[in-house]
């Protein structure tokens, strides 16, 4: 369901090339679970951003929903995220002047829906991560894996096919960060969304359905089963 064909990134800098992703080949199916491990400076981050048309790759392809996204003209683009893609950050990236509720309403107001509809989903969204009880509160008057879980709802409240998670629970304890994660466990299960989460926790790999390595901006040769990622 996405796919990425031999992903180049270089960035060049004061006359010198540096290269960030030297060839990535991915496939991953619909409704699985993906976890990428690897060093910091591997080029995760940068994966992701491609993945998810934030960013155009070197060289390379990425198909998605059928559509070969670096074919989707620049004005067309918003829009094609909008309809298949979410994300959720290590930091939130929520709004801090919004509360809860508009957060989760934006992608969908984005989306051209009515205000009525986006908040009647952002609503029953925030009802599903639990938060039902906080959808007036600012992200500044939310802990941190509340924050996180309104993010997981802005993410998820279009129904995307696919969610990008970039270290989601990277800043939460170990408990709130498990929390976290079974929430995106249990939306996958219940879905059938995609989801591809970048994370340096194992335990939480583990959980994954396949655990992908990525060194120096390739996929890594080994990919190691559930059992290899524990201990
Ligand atoms: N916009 C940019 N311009 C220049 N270099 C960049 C840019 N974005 C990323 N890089 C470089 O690309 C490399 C990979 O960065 P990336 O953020 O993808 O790493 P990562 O695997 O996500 O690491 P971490 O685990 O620390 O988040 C790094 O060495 C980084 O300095
Ligand atoms: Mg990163």
């Amino acid at each position: 369901m996405i796919e990425a064909r031999d992903l180049k990134k270089s960035f060049v800098m004061g006359g010198s090339t540096l290269n960030v992703l030297n060839g990535v080949n991915l496939s991953v199916k619909k409704g699985e679970f993906l976890c990428v491990m690897g060093p910091s400076g591997a080029g995760k981050s940068t994966l992701l951003h491609i993945l998810g048309a934030l960013d155009h790759p070197t060289s390379g392809a990425v198909t998605l929903a059928g559509r070969d996204v670096f074919t989707i003209t620049e004005r067309e683009l918003p829009a094609f995220r909008n309809a298949h893609i979410g994300f959720v950050f290590q930091f939130h990236h929520l709004l801090t002047e919004f509360t809860a509720l508009e957060n989760v309403m934006m992608p969908l107001l984005v989306g051209r829906k009515s205000a009525a509809e986006a908040k009647k989903r952002a609503e029953a969204e925030l009802e599903r991560v639990g938060l039902a009880g906080r959808t007036l509160h600012k992200p500044g008057e939310l802990s941190g894996g509340e924050q996180q879980r309104v993010a997981i709802a802005r993410a998820l409240v279009t129904s995307p096919d696919i969610v990008l998670a970039d270290e989601p629970t990277g800043n939460l304890d170990t408990k709130t960060g498990s929390d976290v994660f079974d929430l995106m466990r249990r939306f996958n299960r219940e879905s059938g969304t995609t989801f591809i989460m970048v994370t340096h926790n194992e335990t939480l790999a583990a959980r994954c359905d396949r655990l992908v390595r990525m060194v120096d901006g390739m996929m890594s040769l080994t990919r190691m089963s559930k059992s290899d990622t524990v201990g």
